[in-house]
């Protein structure tokens, strides 16, 4: 850790950034664009805070309806006049460096950047610094940029915590040393990567890996086309688990398993987001397990970081930060931990931390049986 360090840097950083702001960017008019929408004020001649933030997709459940409305409810606290200039890039890399584009004309101060493209988004960075704006990569790194800051979680220890029960499931279904399928995310993702070497590094020499994929885009559409081809290549009774990196391609690949009348239940699958969709299959017993990020914090960080840099008012005393390499730098970072959850597990982590409601969880009667019998309701 070099917190204190980080944080000395924090300072002055932050006093260059805010002095920067007076001379250039406080008197770029408000106006919209590039398919990026804007909620708060609009600008004056000082004009508000302008914050960007660009998600990478849509068909994971997460960004629209936890990463978005969690980090503009921080940022409007904090912040009560700032301008979010929003984006969703639907998975095209190069719509989000177009939308990026945008919101740089439109004179955001800072972006907040999940990329598509790990590597290819090294070029936005590059045109934001050209005009002295930071940027904070959230949740997935920007490789090779001189990026201001990194606010994700451990994602190689998602990956080993999805390895490791997975393992331990295996194990106690006495089927060590069998043969199971990997279900990756998208190869431009550097989290996909990270996860994926996790679980190797638990699974390989455990168990036979008899088909892998990496999944574009992690579209949960495209994983469903790699179970079946995976069905196909082993059989219907060739494999006794799945790995998969998220709870979307998760539900593609358990899709795939009930389509070909295999009984998921019966094979253990890995999952990743506590999304409720995966916690509800998981109370059925149709998905194994998921992993828990509080994405509130992680909002919620990155948002602090972003008023922080944009006012300058520096960076929160209680934020540890550490270093974490990009290929071309130490990115200061604040790296959260991930849970795993199980079915007897879903009370005590994603319920009590507030991430879904029992009510929200049990809205069908199969779920209220189920919820009963790990002490939900
Ligand atoms: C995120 C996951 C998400 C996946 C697909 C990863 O970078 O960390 O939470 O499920 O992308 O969008």
């Amino acid at each position: 850790m070099h917190g204190r360090r980080a944080l000395r840097w924090f300072g002055a950083t932050a006093l260059v950034v805010s002095m920067l702001m007076v001379l250039t960017g406080c008197s770029t008019p408000a106006s919209t664009g590039g398919g990026a929408t804007t909620t708060g004020t609009a600008g004056g001649s000082t004009g508000p805070l302008k914050i960007a933030l660009l998600l990478p997709e849509t068909k994971t459940a997460r960004y629209e309806t936890q990463d978005r409305p969690l980090f503009e409810a921080k940022v409007k606290e904090l912040a009560p006049d700032a301008q979010i200039l929003y984006s969703n890039a639907n998975q095209d890399s190069a719509q989000q460096q177009s939308q990026a584009d945008a919101a740089l004309t439109n004179g955001a101060q800072v972006l907040v950047l999940d990329p598509v493209d790990s590597a290819a988004a090294a070029s936005i960075v590059t045109k934001a610094k050209a005009k002295n704006v930071p940027v904070i990569s959230y949740d997935r790194l920007i490789l090779n940029a001189d990026v201001d800051y990194y606010v994700s979680f451990d994602n190689e220890q998602v990956g080993k915590l999805q390895g490791q029960a997975l393992l331990d499931k295996i194990t106690k279904d006495g089927n060590l040393g069998k043969t199971i399928v990997m279900i990756n995310g998208a190869p431009t993702d550097n989290n996909a990567k990270l996860f994926k070497a996790g679980a190797h590094s638990v699974l390989d020499g455990k168990v036979k890996i008899g088909a892998e994929y990496d999944t574009p885009d992690w579209s949960p559409d495209k994983a469903q086309t790699e179970m079946d081809q995976a069905i196909t290549k082993l059989g219907k009774t060739g494999f006794v688990a799945v790995y998969c990196a998220n709870d979307g391609t998760a539900g593609g690949a358990i899709a795939a398993m009930k389509g070909a009348g295999i009984d998921p239940k019966t094979r253990p699958v890995t999952g990743q987001d506590a999304e409720l969709a995966g916690i509800q299959r998981i109370l059925l017993g149709e998905q194994y397990m998921t992993i828990y990020k509080a994405i509130k914090q992680e909002a919620s960080t990155a948002a602090e970081l972003a008023v922080g840099l944009g006012k300058g008012t520096g960076v929160p005393s209680s934020m540890t930060l550490s270093k974490v390499n990009n290929g071309k730098i130490d990115v200061p970072s604040v790296l959260l931990t991930p849970v795993p959850v199980t079915a007897d597990t879903i009370k005590s982590t994603v319920v009590a931390d507030g991430f879904w409601t029992t009510q929200q969880i049990l809205n069908t009667p199969a779920l209220v049986a189920a919820g009963k019998l790990v002490g939900l309701q």
